[in-house]
């Protein structure tokens, strides 16, 4: 902590030439995902509460912009009600290990230990610049951009007017391309070679399969979920960044047999950047319904999109996840009724949180074996995910064409 501290001081003169060339992206990255992320320490004496303070409603007074988009963003409602709930079941350890991507501060795990009384919490209050509600912000901006009290970000737009003087707010920011880097992003959405696995598959895999699509040498994940530098991370909860994702084809074909017919759908990946969808979390269902003249539906067959495992997270059921580029094709045969001017209809749903949906409910049916406290949150978390739920299309086809 000294060490970083000395950091500080040594780099709050912007305009001394650096001491040594910049870190490579991987040696950056390193250092600031290191786990645990270090408390920040004192705040440099120059800075004023606001500049001190980690918390989003501070940085959103000068960086609004960021603000407004952040807080309707997924990574602001990181601490929901679906992981803390299962914090009161956790030692201190247990949940630190949570903590790393859904509230990484060190401020904020000091928080959470005294508001659950781990063992292991600190006895002193919170510092100033670390409000009560930090805890439960989640992703919040600092976990980002602040080490040791020092704003870390991109390098500045091509089009920003160079920063002057001597009295830049909070020391003004180191730049380094990292933060354009999928890598940055791999530290919470890739788990380690080690981590734990299905099937032999990596739970969180998403950096790897970027990596091995078309996308890998110029659309890195900030192209696609932080367009112009947006702060959206708009992904599979958002219908239209879902849609974008997928070319849905889809006709008729009669087959030999009279009165009998084929529906022949074709979905391909053309817009993620890694599987459709990336993880076990998400499915999309696939209904396929003939409508009759009068308005009668005749189920043809279900498909699901995604990767279906059981809810202890132990067996594989099926993985029919889409890769970057790739496309999956379903035959369904049907038959066609004795009256025409029928059609047949697909209709897309998607469940963001499918596997929390089963999980969530397997918990609540064991609602005996919990703390009181838990239940309420449970409920709401489940609640939650259930919401999430959305058609994404309809699509509608006649054997005429
Ligand atoms: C009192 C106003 C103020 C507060 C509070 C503030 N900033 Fe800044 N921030 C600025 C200004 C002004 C700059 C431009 C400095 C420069 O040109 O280097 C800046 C620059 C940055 C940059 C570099 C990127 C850019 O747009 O130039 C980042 C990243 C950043 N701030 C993050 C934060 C975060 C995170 C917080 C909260 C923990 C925060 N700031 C709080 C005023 C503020
Ligand atoms: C410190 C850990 C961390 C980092 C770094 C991080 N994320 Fe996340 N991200 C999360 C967590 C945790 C969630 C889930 C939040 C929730 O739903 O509770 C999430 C959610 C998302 C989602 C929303 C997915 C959906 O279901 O719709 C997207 C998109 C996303 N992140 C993209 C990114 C990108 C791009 C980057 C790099 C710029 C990044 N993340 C960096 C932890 C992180
Ligand atoms: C390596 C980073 C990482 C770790 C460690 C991690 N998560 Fe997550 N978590 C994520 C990401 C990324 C998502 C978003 C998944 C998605 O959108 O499909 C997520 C989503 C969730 C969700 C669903 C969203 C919500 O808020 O309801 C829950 C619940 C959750 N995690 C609980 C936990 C618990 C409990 C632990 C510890 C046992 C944990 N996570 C550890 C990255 C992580
Ligand atoms: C998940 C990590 C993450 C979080 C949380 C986050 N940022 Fe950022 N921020 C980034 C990344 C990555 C970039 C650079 C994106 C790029 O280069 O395409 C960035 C860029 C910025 C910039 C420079 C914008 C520009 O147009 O040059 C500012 C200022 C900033 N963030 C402030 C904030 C503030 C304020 C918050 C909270 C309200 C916040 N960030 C939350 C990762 C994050
Ligand atoms: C070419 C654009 C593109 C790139 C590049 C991209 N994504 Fe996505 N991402 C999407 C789209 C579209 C979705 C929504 C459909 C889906 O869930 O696959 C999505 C969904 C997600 C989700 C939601 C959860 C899920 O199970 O699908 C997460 C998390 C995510 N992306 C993280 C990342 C990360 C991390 C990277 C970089 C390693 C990245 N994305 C690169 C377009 C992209």
């Amino acid at each position: 902590m000294a060490l970083a501290l000395l950091g500080v001081a040594a780099c709050s003169r912007p305009s001394d030439p650096p001491a040594q060339p910049p870190p490579s992206v991987e040696a950056f990255l390193a250092r600031h995902w290191a786990d645990p992320i270090a408390p920040q320490g004192s705040p440099p004496a120059a800075y004023s509460a606001l500049e001190a303070s980690l918390s989003p409603s501070a940085c959103g007074q000068c960086h609004p912009a960021q603000r407004d988009d952040w807080q309707h963003s997924l990574h602001a409602k990181a601490m929901g009600p679906g992981i803390r709930w299962q914090l009161l079941l956790m030692d201190q350890a247990g949940a630190n290990r949570c903590l790393r991507c859904h509230a990484p501060l060190a401020e904020q795990k000091a928080l959470l230990a005294i508001e659950h009384g781990w063992p292991a919490a600190p006895s002193q209050p919170p510092p100033a610049y670390v409000e009560p509600a930090l805890a439960q912000e989640g992703l919040v901006c600092a976990a980002c951009h602040v080490r040791a009290h020092r704003r870390y970000g991109p390098p500045a737009r091509p089009d920003a007017a160079p920063a002057q003087g001597e009295a830049l707010v909070h020391g003004g920011a180191q730049r380094t391309p990292a933060f354009g880097d999928s890598r940055f992003c791999a530290h919470c959405h890739q788990f380690p070679d080690d981590g734990p696995r299905t099937a032999g598959k990596l739970h969180e895999d998403t950096y790897a399969q970027w990596l091995a699509s078309p996308h890998a040498p110029d659309r890195p994940c900030q192209s696609c979920h932080m367009p112009g530098r947006r702060h959206l991370w708009r992904g599979i909860h958002d219908p239209q960044t879902t849609r974008d994702a997928i070319d849905v084809q889809m006709q008729l074909r009669p087959l030999t047999v009279a009165g009998r017919y084929e529906v022949l759908t074709e979905v391909r990946n053309v817009g993620a950047g890694h599987h459709f969808p990336t993880y076990m979390v998400p499915k999309v269902e696939l209904a396929f319904v003939r409508v009759d003249a009068s308005g009668a539906e005749q189920p043809i067959g279900q498909r699901v999109i995604g990767w279906t495992v059981d809810t202890a997270i132990t067996r594989e059921i099926e993985d029919t996840r889409i890769p970057a580029g790739a496309s999956a094709r379903f035959a369904l045969p049907f038959d066609a009724p004795g009256e025409p001017g029928w059609a047949v209809e697909l209709r897309i749903v998607v469940k963001p949180g499918e596997h929390y949906e089963r999980t969530f409910r397997d918990s609540l049916a064991r609602a005996d074996r919990l703390p009181a406290s838990a239940l309420p949150l449970l409920r709401q978390a489940l609640q939650r995910v259930v919401d999430a739920e959305y058609e994404l299309m309809r699509l509608r086809r006649t054997p005429a064409g």
